[in-house]
């Protein structure tokens, strides 16, 4: 099908690029973009990905289709099903003022392999959801892939009516877990259960009772995780956000819950419905100076970030503000811990509809609400139809928990605030450096784009944010709706409704050409191999990896491959005329220091300075020179910190009055060689350029210097010239600054317009 592989002329075809720095970078990193799918031509909505690292498929869940890609080359004999809504469908959604375009269409929104030949999909099916099992067989080139018409069912309680409203399922032993809207209108929100093995088939869901339970709510996440070796214990997490009603105040407050998997709901009260259901409050916000935090209440996304120990994987989450004014977005990350001891605390306890929840001190009755039933605690509870009524009704009315979940380092480990886009989605990379183990955060955007992020800790626990790279993914700033990592592929797979992106996670060589920008570009993913800044891989052998990602700083890792990239050059000089040395820092803030090393020595010293030798920010003015000033003059710049390097090394000859005309007097060092001499006259012809290309420094200097003294006019002429010149130098000087800065992290509102 060679139609989707391709796009179709009038399309925008989107453009990947690398936001070089502000001030105008062109785009100049296209290779960075792997391959692309752009779907029909009506755009792609690329809401739904799962991702098969092992048996090396994509399947995309979009609108009225669902493709199977090639995850190494998503444009390459793509295979899709075509699966719209029925047509009646599509006409009462439409007659129901619903956008034919937009909603009235099945947006796939449930993808998840059920075993090893099917899969479970869900789409919205025109505000009329329905399910059914894909079938997976074979090559992904020529197997089987089709849907079963005859297993079609009912999607209510599994997908949501809205293909817009945020919305989260797994499937796990068969079972399907959805937190979604049960109801056209989307009033009614819950976390359900369905599917499992025959003839266990029925729903489990949340209580209706929006004042307890679950209000308006939108889910986020949710995931399979055991709580201790007894897999009795075994629950499921999930995550979104609601309205909370307090008194009289409505806002949105973030959500960790859990349910647990054994709970097939109560005997006389709460038939099913989940008696195990407890929630609580998750908190990200920026402590202020006097006690009044910045709360980013909206949790948009959750990302669990693997751990040795599948009980504890970290909890990474993505947060918006609420208010209308300050539009902010943070990253918050907790620990299962902590969020385990919340579920232990004490609970909260609401006299009526009308009032605040408050902590519960009352008699909390046997076993726990919230413990999972298991045989190996108390045998006379093997399930939840065997809870004491006691327990049901105390669950029932206490499912929140009275302590909030904080996140680990009290406050967000990354923050965009005072930015035109927000974040949406998250996914962690765990990556192995030289100097430890860095948590690579990628963050898409609501404007197209994705934030390459590292959070440093230092040792003294203080943090640090890095933004690696930034991404325009698609150049319409379309929001980003999905993401998925293969971590074995190194690649990332980002859908919007403009398309699916396949970007690898690291471009080392956009760190430049040198060991230092390597190193100053703190990429855990890259480190200088001697040659060229490349894709670090821990477990080889090799020596010589540079990399310092906790300090960035090179003069650790590139002391001895910086010579090798320093500005080499030959000067001569004029015995008792001026010479200027040139040598511009790239860095603003660099210290420069001049070091010479005379003929026959073994040391170099540093340069003394006087009236006769000036030190200018531009380099080395030294006026009637002197025989003793030969040499090799070594230009040393001292970066931020304490990371110092040689910019320039000059090796100054000098040439008496006598000899302008002759041969260059060779006497005074026989080791340095005449570097563009050979023929006669030609050390000349050198000499002229040398001094040609130094006398717009030569005249600013010399300005300064004897301005007063100079009778004006003279030079004008050349002096607006060279003013002009001076300014473009200054203006790539400061570029490259911003570069600079940017690689290390300083956010781009921070800097200097
Ligand atoms: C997978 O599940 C489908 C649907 O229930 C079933 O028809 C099929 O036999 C199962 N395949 C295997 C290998 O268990
Ligand atoms: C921690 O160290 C960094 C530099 O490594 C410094 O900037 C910061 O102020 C320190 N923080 C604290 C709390 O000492
Ligand atoms: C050196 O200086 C003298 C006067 O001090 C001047 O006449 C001469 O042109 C200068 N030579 C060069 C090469 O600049």
């Amino acid at each position: 099908e060679p139609e989707y592989s391709q796009h179709p002329a009038p399309r925008k075809l989107s453009l990947y690029s690398r936001k070089l720095s502000i001030g105008g970078g062109k785009p100049k990193d296209q290779m960075s973009l792997v391959s692309l799918f752009l779907g029909p031509s009506e755009g792609l909505h690329s809401h739904t990905l799962l991702l098969d690292e092992e048996r090396g498929r994509l399947l995309l869940g979009a609108r009225d289709h669902i493709y199977l890609l090639d995850p190494d080359n998503l444009a390459r004999g793509p295979r899709k099903i075509s699966w719209p809504a029925p047509r009646d469908r599509v006409e009462m959604c439409k007659l129901a003022g619903k956008s034919a375009n937009l909603e009235c269409a099945n947006f796939i929104r449930v993808l998840h392999n059920y075993n090893r030949t099917h899969v479970y999909a869900c789409g919205t099916g025109a505000f009329h959801p329905s399910c059914a099992f894909i079938e997976i067989t074979g090559h992904r080139a020529d197997g089987v892939f089709q849907m079963l018409s005859g297993t079609v069912e009912s999607g209510r309680l599994k997908c949501p009516f809205d293909p817009w409203q945020p919305f989260t399922s797994v499937l796990t032993d068969q079972y399907l877990y959805a937190g979604t809207a049960s109801d056209f209108l989307g009033k009614d929100t819950t976390f359900t259960r369905s599917l499992g093995p025959p003839p266990d088939q029925h729903y489990i869901r949340t209580d209706i009772s929006e004042d307890y339970w679950i209000n308006e709510a939108r889910f986020i996440s949710a995931h399979p995780i055991a709580d201790t070796y007894n897999p009795d214990d075994d629950k499921i997490y999930f995550f979104f956000r609601e309205v909370s009603r307090e008194g009289n105040d409505k806002s949105i407050l973030s959500r960790v819950a859990r349910v647990c998997k054994n709970d097939v709901g109560g005997l006389r009260s709460l038939t099913n419905k989940w008696t195990t259901f407890l929630k609580a409050r998750l908190v990200c916000s920026i402590p202020g100076p006097d006690g009044v935090d910045t709360h980013f209440d909206e949790l948009q996304d959750i990302f669990l970030l693997p751990t040795r120990d599948g009980k504890n994987p970290i909890v990474y989450g993505v947060f918006t503000t609420s208010s209308s004014i300050f539009r902010g977005s943070a990253v918050c990350v907790y620990n299962m811990a902590d969020i385990r001891a919340v579920f232990n605390g004490p609970y909260a306890h609401k006299e009526g509809p009308d009032h605040r929840w408050v902590e519960y001190e009352g008699r909390i009755p046997y076993p726990r609400p919230g413990t999972c039933p298991s045989k190996t605690y108390d045998p006379r509870i093997k399930t939840t139809k065997d809870f004491p009524d006691e327990v049901v009704s105390f669950v029932r009315f206490h499912p929140l928990m009275y302590r909030s979940v904080y996140p680990l380092t009290g406050r967000p480990v990354f923050t965009r605030i005072r930015v035109d886009y927000t974040l949406t989605q998250i996914v962690v990379d765990r990556v192995i450096a030289e100097d430890g183990q860095y948590e690579v955060m990628f963050l898409g955007t609501d404007a197209g784009s994705i934030l390459k992020v590292v959070s440093i800790t230092q040792e003294n626990w203080s943090t640090e944010e890095v933004v690696l790279e930034e991404l325009q993914v698609f150049q319409v700033p379309a929001p980003i709706l999905s993401i998925e990592m293969s971590s074995k592929q190194q690649q990332l797979y980002v859908g919007s409704s403009e398309g699916l992106a396949q970007v690898s996670l690291s471009r080392c060589h956009l760190y430049g050409q040198a060991c230092a920008e390597c190193c100053l570009a703190r990429d855990p993913y890259c480190a200088w191999d001697g040659h060229t800044c490349s894709r670090y891989i821990p477990a080889s052998k090799r020596r010589a990896r540079r990399q310092d990602i906790k300090h960035g700083d090179p003069a650790n890792q590139c002391w001895d491959t910086e010579d090798s990239r320093v500005e080499e050059r030959v000067l001569f000089g004029v015995q008792s005329n001026s010479t200027f040395l040139e040598c511009i820092p790239k860095s603003q803030q660099a210290q420069i220091r001049w070091y010479i090393q005379r003929p026959g020595s073994e040391h170099r010293e540093e340069v003394r300075l006087d009236d006769r030798v000036v030190h200018t920010d531009r380099g080395l003015l030294i006026r009637s020179l002197h025989s003793s000033d030969a040499g090799v003059y070594m230009c040393v710049a001292q970066e931020h910190t304490h990371f110092t390097h040689t910019l320039v090394r000059l090796t100054l000859r000098l040439v008496a009055h006598a000899n302008l005309d002759g041969k260059p007097n060779t006497g005074e060092d026989p080791k340095v060689e005449v570097r563009h001499g050979g023929e006669p006259r030609q050390w000349y012809k050198d000499y002229l350029r040398v001094m040609s290309t130094h006398i717009g420094s030569l005249e600013e200097y010399c300005d300064s210097l004897w301005l007063e003294k100079r009778p004006r006019g003279r030079g004008r002429g050349i002096g607006a010239g060279k003013w002009k010149h001076i300014q473009e130098m200054k203006k790539s000087r400061n570029r490259r600054h911003h570069r600079e800065r940017e690689r290390q992290g300083a956010s781009v509102d921070e800097l200097p317009r």
